[in-house]
């Protein structure tokens, strides 16, 4: 999520024995996936931080120091771009600066939307492999590994990259807007990943697409969802599989805009990127929602005053960043005010029982030091109450089908890495790809 912290778990190789709490599913599902059964096209979509980012300097940009002009990047390709995230060069404190400063989003009032650092462009690679995804910097596959496993899970079903298991990388610190707003970088990655189902359907005889979610990207899909029509949702989508998705925000995320989250790594200094975290247009729209954190529970402490949720503009403000204000209410609170229900199958798996911060208690010293931390249920950093909002949300809906899956012990990442998780997830595309209750070639043949 808060993408950057995505590295210090993956740093930090944990092995947790863990009891699957979801009811197991036979192995018949498994057995029936031989070579004869065709299989649905899977589009995993990752969360924050969760994909390679590249950049280019144009000659509008200023450095922030010599140092950062003649030592950062060290590589380049022949137009100019590099591997901006992630690169672990830039956790040498000189350089964390430097690439914070060029990585910083900035709203700009006059056109509503939200824009890069002067003299920054940025892209993502390959759009519809799953290579971006895999590491986060491939010149250290293991401690940045991100959806390797799961890619390499998948594949023992008999997927192959491109051909039906396809990626939809993004840039991850532009969110979405509600309708009136422009919104260019998130509405264009929504569109190429419209095209994307669309491809991947068509590549694969008509059947319709399993889209695969982590984080950040469970919000960006449900929104893709729920923007295009019945009718399209019904010919191409076959299933929603959200992990860890953060539906109704996290504590986490006011922790990082207050203080800065250190990449998860102890080295860095939180100070020195909490203003490109402050910066980032996603990062706000996971502040924590309204209906999942009631107005009476208090998520900051400080010795002058109290924040819940409902107090997000007055946080902005008392801890320096005014500037988000205006946004978060006329973007960010009118986006996260329904979670429609989209009516295709959707399964969320999360783990819980893993302290994920509940409350903050800052002291006299302000916002510049790390606070005391009170720790609740959640994966570590999605509270409990967030992880299940579909289920709260959806209780009415008669057409929503909605199954919850949970994983006691398994963190925020590590259900991308775990064996366990990945057994469960595999579980499910297995059960998905079985069912032939509502036969994936229907629609292809009412073309
Ligand atoms: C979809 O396929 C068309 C035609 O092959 C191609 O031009 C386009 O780039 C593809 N788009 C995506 C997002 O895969
Ligand atoms: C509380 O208020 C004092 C005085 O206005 C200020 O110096 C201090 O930074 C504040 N502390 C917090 C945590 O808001």
């Amino acid at each position: 999520m808060s993408g950057i912290t995505v590295i210090g778990v993956a740093a930090v190789t944990m092995v947790i024995a863990t009891i699957v709490t979801a009811s197991p599913y036979t192995c018949h599902a498994m057995i029936n996936n031989n070579h004869h059964q065709q299989l649905h096209p899977i589009i995993l979509i990752p969360g924050a931080g969760g994909n390679q980012l590249e950049a280019r300097l144009t000659t509008e940009y200023k450095a922030t120091s010599l140092l950062c002009n003649r030592f950062y990047p060290l590589n380049k390709d022949k137009e100019g771009w590099f591997r901006m995230w992630f690169d672990i060069g830039v956790l040498l404190a000189p350089i964390t600066e430097c690439f914070a400063d060029r990585m910083t989003l900035y709203y700009d009032q006059q056109v509503d939307d939200y824009k890069n650092a002067r003299g920054v462009e940025t892209r993502v690679s390959q759009f519809g492999s799953t290579q971006s995804l895999l590491y986060l910097d491939p010149s250290f596959k293991h401690i940045t590994s991100y959806m390797e496993p799961l890619v390499e899970s998948i594949q023992q079903l008999g997927y192959k990259d491109s051909q039906n298991l396809f990626g939809a990388p993004y840039d991850f610190r532009y969110g979405l807007a509600p309708e009136g707003h422009p919104c260019n970088v998130g509405t264009t990655f929504l569109e190429n990943l419209k095209h994307l189902v669309e491809n991947a359907s068509n590549a694969n005889d008509g059947a319709p697409v399993i889209l695969v979610s982590h984080s950040l990207g469970g919000l960006f899909t449900l929104q893709l969802l729920n923007r295009n029509p019945p009718a399209w949702r019904e010919q191409y989508i076959k299933h929603f599989i959200a992990l860890s998705a953060p539906w109704g925000g996290t504590v986490d995320e006011m922790l990082t805009f207050a203080s800065g989250n250190a990449l998860g790594v102890p080295l860095v200094n939180p100070l020195l990127v909490r203003n490109e975290q402050r910066g980032s247009e996603s990062n706000l729209w996971l502040m924590p929602r309204r209906k999942q954190f009631p107005l009476e529970t208090p998520l900051v402490v400080t010795p002058n005053s109290t924040y819940s949720s409902f107090d997000i503009s007055r946080f902005l403000k008392d801890i320096g960043f005014e500037e988000g204000v205006h946004p978060y209410e006329t973007r960010i609170l009118p986006l996260v005010e329904k979670l429609a229900a989209p009516r295709v199958p959707v399964t969320c798996i999360f783990g819980n029982g893993v302290s994920t911060p509940e409350t903050l208690y800052y002291g006299e010293d302000g916002f510049d030091k790390q606070p005391e931390i009170a720790y609740g249920d959640g994966d570590g950093t999605v509270n409990i109450a967030s992880l299940l909002a579909l289920e709260d949300e959806w209780k009415d809906e008669k057409d929503q089908k909605l199954k919850v899956i949970k994983l006691a012990g398994i963190s925020h990442t590590n259900i991308l890495k775990d064996d366990t998780a990945l057994a469960q997830i595999i579980d499910e595309i297995s059960t998905i790809n079985s069912d032939v209750s509502s036969s994936p070639f229907v629609s292809s043949s009412r073309k």
